[in-house]
């Protein structure tokens, strides 16, 4: 059995760690089949670790056999779609996908939020140790996810219900999330960080009721996280710039970077603010266009094999 794992975009601006939004058409895809090798094996022909407890995929896959009482040996192929250190939530993709694989192997035993521990608990993997659902949940559950970074499994996810188009650029270069953390500043001042608190709410409320020409200035002032990543990414000003001049309705970071995104007001205008993005990223950047998802993880799809 195959499941897609979709790609995600966290923060959103001044939500770091506590908001992400599910993506359609860039994901990472793992089969699952039951293995006379005891325990979990992986194969892949991407550069990422093989060992099940270092890989998102084979952790999630032996929580679901654990939480099974199944003790059979699962093999697991991973195909990433997501490029390794983009910022759209690779490893939370392989996670939700190997989870999701196992889930459909089984027979479906468990729904969607019974395995949500599964694939954050995964997902620490790469996060440096700390656990933040903000890429897991939203590829698992699909929307909009308020997540607590305190109590991960404390969750809402919202149904965003008017077109949400989306630009995602890709540069030609990686971060990771564990080195991107590292940087951020150990302690704020009160008037970040209500500033910031003011911002989540304002652009909360914008998502919700759809009002995508209200999303700036909120999601483009973050002062806490954003500003410190920006120095890992040489042309994140140009790129935010050109998207705007494109008429981008506003550009930010995703997760721990260098990818970036732009949230267009409809779908005629994200061609345009794709390729000024594009240019401003260099060479090697590509632009994605795509849609927010409402459904998460899914069993592959014939149309999702070519991708
Ligand atoms: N919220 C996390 C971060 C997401 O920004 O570090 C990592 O992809």
């Amino acid at each position: 059995m195959a499941a897609f794992g979709p790609a995600s975009l966290s923060n959103l601006g001044p939500g770091f760690d506590t908001l992400g939004l599910c993506i359609k058409g860039i994901g990472d895809v793992v089969e699952a089949s039951f293995s006379s090798t005891s325990g979990i094996t992986i194969t892949s022909s991407d550069p990422i670790p093989l060992q099940p407890r270092a890989n998102t995929a084979g952790s999630a896959a032996h929580l679901v056999m654990t939480k099974a009482g199944d003790k059979r040996g699962i093999h697991l192929h991973i195909n990433k779609g997501i490029p390794l250190g983009s910022g759209i939530g690779g490893s939370a993709a392989s996670a939700s996908a190997g989870a999701w694989a196992v889930n459909l192997l089984l027979g479906k035993p468990f729904e969607k939020k019974e395995l949500a521990y599964a694939v954050l608990e995964s997902e620490r993997l790469a996060s440096g140790g700390g656990l933040h659902g903000d890429n897991a949940l939203p590829s698992l559950l699909g929307g909009l996810i308020l997540t607590s970074p305190v109590s991960p499994l404390d969750y809402r996810r919202v149904n965003i219900t008017k077109d949400l188009h989306l630009v995602v650029i890709l540069p030609q270069r990686s971060i990771l999330t564990a080195d991107a953390r590292t940087i951020l500043p150990s302690s704020v001042t009160r008037t970040d960080a209500v500033h910031n608190a003011s911002d989540l709410v304002f652009m909360l409320h914008a998502l919700v009721t759809g009002d995508w020409a209200a999303l700036s200035p909120y999601m483009m002032r973050d002062r806490i996280v954003e500003p410190a990543r920006a120095s890992l990414v040489p042309f994140y000003q140009d790129v935010r710039d050109a998207g705007l001049e494109a008429g981008a309705c506003a550009v930010a970071l995703t997760g721990s970077g260098p990818a970036m995104f732009a949230v267009a007001k409809d779908a005629e205008s994200t061609s345009i603010i794709r390729d000024a993005m594009v240019e401003a990223a260099g060479e090697g950047a590509r632009g994605i266009i795509t849609m927010a998802d409402m459904d998460g993880v899914h069993e592959l799809t014939h149309s999702e094999c070519s991708l």
